[in-house]
């Protein structure tokens, strides 16, 4: 059966129109949709109104599913396998930690040893206007960069920092960025990561990345500025509009997302990932 698609953006993205999560797939269906996946990087399916144990099997068909035991407030109470990103209070009335999740550029689980190779949101609740995520296709990012650039880069690591917010976003918990800073050290990523099944570069950078191995901050910050400035240009951008029971599904390995928080944060959104555990990378940086 041929998939029904439609483009989401001239970078990256591919709707999957004719899907519905309720109902058996195949194999082969299934081996269509993971070719859709790593040819367009972002999935969208709309409609999906399935459990949270639906969500998880199906999760299941990428890959082993991470225990988020490397952000153990976040978790579902009784699900490890789904990561809450939510504003709504906990039952005791007090702000939610996972409030601010995402709200910088990154790609998902880069401060441990075994980054994500793709996520699945689904949207529960959403905000009448706003909540919008973008992705960008780091894979075109790094092919537009010059070969002189390419060579400065080749052999780079960048040190990615758990916990790491906006500014503005100060009150979201020092307590709680503590425990995941001890929980995660420092980790060195390199700059640039052969995708394990595409064979194509990327750039593996974003906001968590402070400097490179080896070099100061100082030294550092122009290069990692210029590098986030360049993959996050509009022409390698894709800017997601939720509607409720979307499930967007991304490659972590070639690209980068992040959670615009434009949204009036008295109303309340919703969301539960599933993050599928990629192959080893990167090293733990002591005392960075
Ligand atoms: C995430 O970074 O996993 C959350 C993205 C979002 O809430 O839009």
């Amino acid at each position: 059966m041929a998939l029904k698609l439609r483009r989401l953006s001239n970078a990256l993205g591919a709707e999957i129109c004719d899907i519905d999560l309720n109902k058996p797939m195949s194999e082969s269906t299934f081996g269509e949709i993971h070719r859709v996946f790593l040819d367009h990087a972002i999935l969208l399916l709309r409609g999906q109104n399935i459990s949270r144990e639906q969500h998880i099997e199906f999760s299941r068909r990428f890959g082993e599913l991470d225990d988020h035991k490397s952000l153990p407030s976040d978790r579902h109470p009784d699900y490890p396998e789904l990561l809450l990103v939510t504003n709504r209070p906990n039952a005791d009335g007090t702000p939610s930690e996972s409030r601010y999740t995402g709200r910088l550029w990154h790609t998902d689980l880069s401060y441990t040893t075994h980054p994500a190779l793709g996520s699945l949101l689904k949207c529960y609740e959403l905000p009448e206007v706003g909540g919008d995520t973008l992705f960008c296709n780091m894979t075109m990012a790094y092919d537009a960069l010059s070969g002189g650039m390419k060579k400065l880069i080749a052999d780079l690591h960048g040190i990615h920092i758990s916990g790491t917010r906006k500014i503005n976003q100060q009150d979201a918990g020092e307590a709680r960025r503590a425990e995941v800073l001890k929980l995660n050290p420092p980790i060195a990523q390199p700059v640039v990561r052969i995708h394990p099944e595409t064979g194509r570069k990327a750039l593996y950078l974003g906001e968590k990345v402070k400097r490179f191995d080896g070099m100061t901050e100082a030294e550092s910050k122009p290069l990692i500025d210029y590098l986030n400035k360049h993959a996050t240009q509009p022409e390698f951008v894709y800017r997601h509009q939720w509607r409720q029971h979307d499930i967007v599904v991304w490659d972590n390995r070639c690209t980068m997302h992040q959670a615009l928080g434009d949204f009036d944060e008295t109303r309340l959104r919703h969301m539960e990932r599933t993050t599928v555990m990629g192959t080893p990378s990167g090293y733990v940086v002591a005392g960075a």
